[in-house]
């Protein structure tokens, strides 16, 4: 018999409720590879808020070395409410988007049947598109700075960066996305070309003319942040694949996620198509619910099925999808909502371990 394929998996489960979710979504993984004929080997990392204030260490070079070599990156959250803002989120999550060339931040926007959604009127057949965020670029870019810090007159200035390599580096990433999709084969692009008429030109020119060049197959639509924020509640059948910048993109997935039924369902992928892409909840680290066993593991569970479309296992994220659908499909997890489940963080987790 041939031997089953490995992957070395890299797991940061990091802080607040990430552990438990994580631990949940592990759950999940070993029932689909025990159906699946591959293996993953995981290696854990205690990076986050716990080991930074104990040692100091937030991501030593040789974690970051090492983590270059894994064939994927499974992350629970990063944020601790002891620790400042800002510090963990740049020098950690940030820095490994970066350094790592995660350039694509990957975030299906998907109403399962059986979930509460908001949205009056909406269901399954109207909530079912993805977003492209860029991951490197815009206002994360770390440029800018203080002058007269302290005084009357302060300045501070946030650069947004962007490049045309990498505006059209995630616009390719989105029509090639849309193609394979094969659902509306139309691809918005989301800016704000009426304000910010150098970033979003760049933006703008690049996505016609590689649409022009390359994908004339895809049907190209425009559409302003703030008019996406309305669309996203009023028409979102109207959505099937966006592609936006890096700020506007961390803005509107955080709406689309609750059009989906909320952090505890929302997954994301950050993306580097030729190198270590890292897959993660993008809820955060919801530390009031540390320890509870009340947090809703299903993002996690989503993030771990992303991981194994992207390792090529899309049989074994089939049946991981099909796992959470049935699941969910049952009635019997009540809410998403940490506390409001009807059953604990673990029982979730077996329960969609079951079904895989
Ligand atoms: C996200 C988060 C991060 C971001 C934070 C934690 C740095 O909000 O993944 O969306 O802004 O990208
Ligand atoms: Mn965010």
């Amino acid at each position: 018999m041939a031997k089953d394929k490995r992957y070395r998996i890299a797991v940061l489960p990091g802080d607040g409720t990430g552990p438990e979710v994580v631990r949940e979504g592990l759950k999940v993984l070993e029932a689909a590879q025990a159906k699946g004929g591959f293996k993953l080997d995981l290696e854990h990392y205690d990076l986050g808020g716990e080991r930074y204030m104990k040692t100091g260490d937030i991501l030593p070079e040789s974690a970051l070395e090492e983590l270059r070599g894994f064939d994927a990156i499974y992350l629970g959250a990063i944020g601790h409410p002891d620790v400042q803002p800002g510090i963990l989120e740049k020098n950690l999550l940030l820095r490994l988007r970066f350094e790592l060339d995660q350039y694509i931040n990957l975030r299906p926007v998907k109403l399962y049947a059986g979930v509460d959604c908001p949205l009056k009127d909406k269901g399954p057949d109207d909530i079912d598109f993805v977003v492209i965020r860029e991951n490197t670029e815009g206002l994360y870019s770390g440029m800018g700075g203080f002058q007269y810090k302290g005084t009357p007159q302060e300045v501070s200035t946030q650069i947004h960066m962007t490049t045309r390599f990498g505006a059209e580096r995630a616009i390719r990433y989105a029509f090639d996305l849309t193609r394979k999709r094969n659902k509306d084969k139309q691809l918005h692009l989301v800016g704000k070309t009426n304000v910010l008429t150098f970033v979003h030109d760049t933006w703008w020119r690049a996505f016609n003319e590689v649409g022009e060049a390359d994908y004339k197959d895809i049907r190209r639509e425009y559409a302003h942040v703030d008019a996406t924020c309305m669309w996203f509640v009023k028409n979102p059948e109207w959505f099937d694949v966006i592609v936006v910048e890096n700020m506007f993109g961390d803005v509107i997935t955080d709406l689309g996620a609750m059009i989906q039924g909320g952090m505890g369902i929302a997954a994301g992928g950050n993306i580097n198509p030729k190198g270590v892409s890292m897959f993660e909840p993008i809820g955060g680290s919801a530390p009031k619910y540390t320890n509870q066993n009340v947090i809703c593991p299903l993002a996690a569970i989503e993030a771990g099925r992303m991981m194994l479309e992207h390792l090529g296992e899309e049989k074994a994220a089939a049946s991981v999808q099909a796992a959470v659908e049935k699941s969910l499909a049952s009635g019997k997890i009540k809410s998403l909502s940490a506390g409001k489940m009807g059953m604990s963080t673990s029982e979730v987790g077996d329960y969609v371990a079951g079904l895989v």
